[in-house]
């Protein structure tokens, strides 16, 4: 992500400096971002104000931990869905975790370890059309037996993952109890 914004940024920069040049002001002259020549209480230029801009929208990002969280949350109330039979409940929470998982794969596509540079998004998706895909055909098919044997499988996924990602600390297992508890997972709730 970092990259390819600060390529845009400096991309504009050159832009900025032809324009500068047609004008009749040298780029060494019109002195870019970071020019030593330029006093600290300059206005800002269009480019520095977008790179600080940039930063500040960064900072506001969740990080992949934080997507994650997201991602156990829906996924600890799948298997209570699961467990409760109520299938477009457990249809909404597997789709929340699939989503989310995408999500954390975009914020970081990528993860340097030890053994080499992990690729997140190919461990996703073939948990995604493997597991996952199943699953939802089995919640499809109201079949408990099939979605809680897919369930413990996926887990599987999850937890090479963390593996690969030199995080073999987080072990998933089986969920105690919801994530929430505002939201009736009974089958036949029809309203609050
Ligand atoms: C494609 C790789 C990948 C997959 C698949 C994956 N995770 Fe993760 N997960 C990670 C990484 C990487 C972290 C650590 C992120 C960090 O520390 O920045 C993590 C962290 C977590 C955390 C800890 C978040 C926190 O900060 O407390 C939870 C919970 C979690 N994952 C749940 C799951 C569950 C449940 C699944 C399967 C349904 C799953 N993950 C599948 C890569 C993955």
């Amino acid at each position: 992500m970092r990259s390819i914004h600060w390529a845009v940024a400096s991309g504009g920069f050159v832009l900025l400096g032809i324009v500068g040049a047609n004008i009749g002001i040298g780029l060494a002259e019109s002195g870019g971002a970071g020019s030593s020549s330029q006093n600290a209480a300059a206005p800002k230029t269009p480019v520095e104000e977008l790179q600080a801009e940039i930063k500040k929208l960064q900072e506001l990002v969740p990080d992949q931990a934080a997507i994650m969280t997201h991602v156990g949350y829906h996924w600890t109330n799948l298997w209570f869905a699961l467990d409760k039979q109520n299938w477009p409940l457990a249809d909404f929470y597997l789709s929340e975790t699939r989503n989310n998982l995408k999500w954390a794969v975009r914020n970081r596509p990528f993860r340097k370890t030890a053994a080499g540079v992990i690729d997140l998004g190919s461990i996703a998706q073939a948990l995604d059309t493997t597991q996952f895909t199943q699953l939802k055909d089995a919640i499809g098919k109201k079949d408990k037996d099939r979605g809680i044997k897919l369930y413990e499988e996926a887990m599987q996924g999850c937890f090479a993952c963390h593996k690969a990602s030199e995080k073999p600390y987080l072990v998933p297992r089986r969920p105690e109890a919801p994530e929430v508890n505002v939201i009736n997972f009974a089958a036949d709730a029809k309203a609050p």
